[in-house]
């Protein structure tokens, strides 16, 4: 991930504007300070600079105070459209007053109690979870703090119960950052390199690309035609199980053939392998339903979920058949803080939330028409190579990192916020709230496309 530096402001005057009210919005304003004066943001982020560890990777230089909806506000006043959603968190918007409330309500009532006894709001979140699985029968869950917990937590269910050492893990896969987690991902050197000796037992299989392997039938078959030969040489009875993204998310926001997830799901049941599905940023609502498991039609043995649940605050899972929870012996896995009251309360309301607004089918809807004006007003230009997502979960593949680097940075001098992707950060992500407005959405990729148009480069 590149560092990307905004425009200093110019006039300290407007450090106190409020920003434009549009319809429940802001408008993405171009804040500038008085000759001289030093943004607030330059002094925050040499202070930053000095106090925090380098090791943490920032994607901008913005220092954020504020967040609203779609938008976010820096601590100069200046408003900016959020078309990450912090990663694919803040699937509801920032700040939604009804997870606010919860959360001080619980705050009010009960911060922790960890396994010293039970508690009603994980019970509470295990039920509503329960209905938007319905590929599974009798579903219960295990709550943890954050997506590669729960991926760490599978791996020793899936080892436990079948008493199996191998997992097969996919090409540009990324699983998080514990040491277990990033054994199986390889969407990027950095995130490995250097960590040696990493997880033994851990087989890499290829992902579909179908762009650049010849579309989706042959990138298909290339893909299983080559995990079966992996199937062969390790031992398929060696293996606990296959763990995947059901969207390539840090790896480039592929859309895999349903075709191929189909062939994992059958290779599995042939030889008794757990297929564990990666939905922590699938997860939630982005493809159009709770989970994509639901979208595709495939059925998991195993589903991981954490950033979008609780709007933000803290909380990961893993979700299974009540049948195989049940051969996990109570101790073998546990967690202080995970699935702690005021995390599950604010992923209850979350839920409301999705619910009531019709949020699922939204992302659907935007989604469809997202991919279908992007694909229409980018076909001419020479450098998209590629529009492509489900849901509101939509990657724009140029043909450099460097034509990428050049988008997002004219993006965000012009107010809007968007992620890139991929092994060389050549794909642009666009993941805003599914909860934007309208109005906030066609600003958005407004910005984007006359970004993306040849004259502005
Ligand atoms: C698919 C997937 N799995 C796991 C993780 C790790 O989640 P966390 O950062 O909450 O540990 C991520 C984070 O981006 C992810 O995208």
């Amino acid at each position: 991930m590149s560092a990307i530096r905004h425009r200093a402001p110019q006039d300290t005057s407007a450090r106190k504007r409020k920003p434009t009210e549009r319809s429940g919005a802001y408008e993405p304003t171009t804040v500038s300070l008085a000759d001289g004066a030093r943004p607030l943001s330059q002094e925050w982020l040499e202070r930053d600079t000095v106090a925090l560890a380098g090791v943490l990777p920032r994607i901008t230089d913005l220092v954020i105070e504020r967040g609203e909806g779609s938008w976010v506000i820096d601590v100069d006043g200046r408003p900016f459209l959020d078309f990450t959603s912090g990663i694919a968190v803040t699937n509801i918007g920032h700040c939604h007053p009804r997870v606010v409330a919860a959360i001080e309500r619980q705050a009010r009532e009960l911060l922790h109690v960890s396994v010293v006894a039970h508690h009603t709001r994980s019970i509470e979140l295990a039920e509503r979870l329960g209905r938007h699985t319905p590929f599974f029968t009798s579903p219960q869950f295990f709550f943890c703090n954050s997506g590669a917990e729960a991926v760490d937590g599978s791996i020793k269910l899936v080892r436990l119960v079948t008493g199996r050492p191998g997992v097969i893990a996919f090409r540009r896969a990324f699983h998080g950052r514990t040491i277990a987690a990033t054994s199986l991902t390889t969407a990027k050197p950095i995130y490995r390199n250097g960590y040696e000796p990493l997880l033994a037992s851990v087989h890499i299989a290829p992902y579909p690309l179908p762009l650049h392997d010849g579309g989706a039938g042959a990138s298909t078959a290339t893909a299983l035609a080559e995990l079966d030969t992996l199937l062969g040489s390790v031992g398929a009875g060696t293996v606990a199980a296959m763990i995947v993204e059901p969207v390539l998310g840090e790896g480039g926001y592929v859309v895999p053939p349903v075709a191929w997830l189909d062939g994992l799901r059958s290779r599995c049941d042939d030889h008794g392998i757990l297929l564990v599905l990666d939905e922590v940023q699938t997860g939630m609502g982005r493809t159009g339903r709770c989970f994509a498991a639901e979208t595709f039609g495939v059925r998991p043995d195993v589903l991981l979920f954490a950033k979008g649940v609780a709007s933000g605050l803290p909380l990961g899972g893993i979700a299974a058949e009540r049948s195989l929870m049940d051969r996990w012996p109570t101790g073998a896995h546990g967690s202080t803080f995970g699935g702690n009251p005021v995390s599950c309360a604010a992923a209850v309301a979350t839920l409301d939330v999705m619910e009531d607004d019709g949020l699922f089918e939204r992302a659907a809807v935007l989604g469809e028409v997202t991919l279908a004006r992007l694909t229409a007003e980018t076909s001419s230009i020479v450098e998209v190579a590629e529009v492509r997502g489900v849901g509101l979960m939509i990657g724009v593949e140029l043909r450099s990192k460097e034509a990428a680097a050049r988008v997002q940075d004219a993006c965000l001098d012009r107010g809007l916020i968007v992620l890139r992707c991929g092994p060389d950060e050549s794909i642009l992500r666009l993941i805003p709230p599914l909860s934007i407005s309208d109005a906030d959405l066609e600003l958005g990729l407004g910005i984007l496309i006359d970004v993306l148009r040849p004259h502005r480069h």
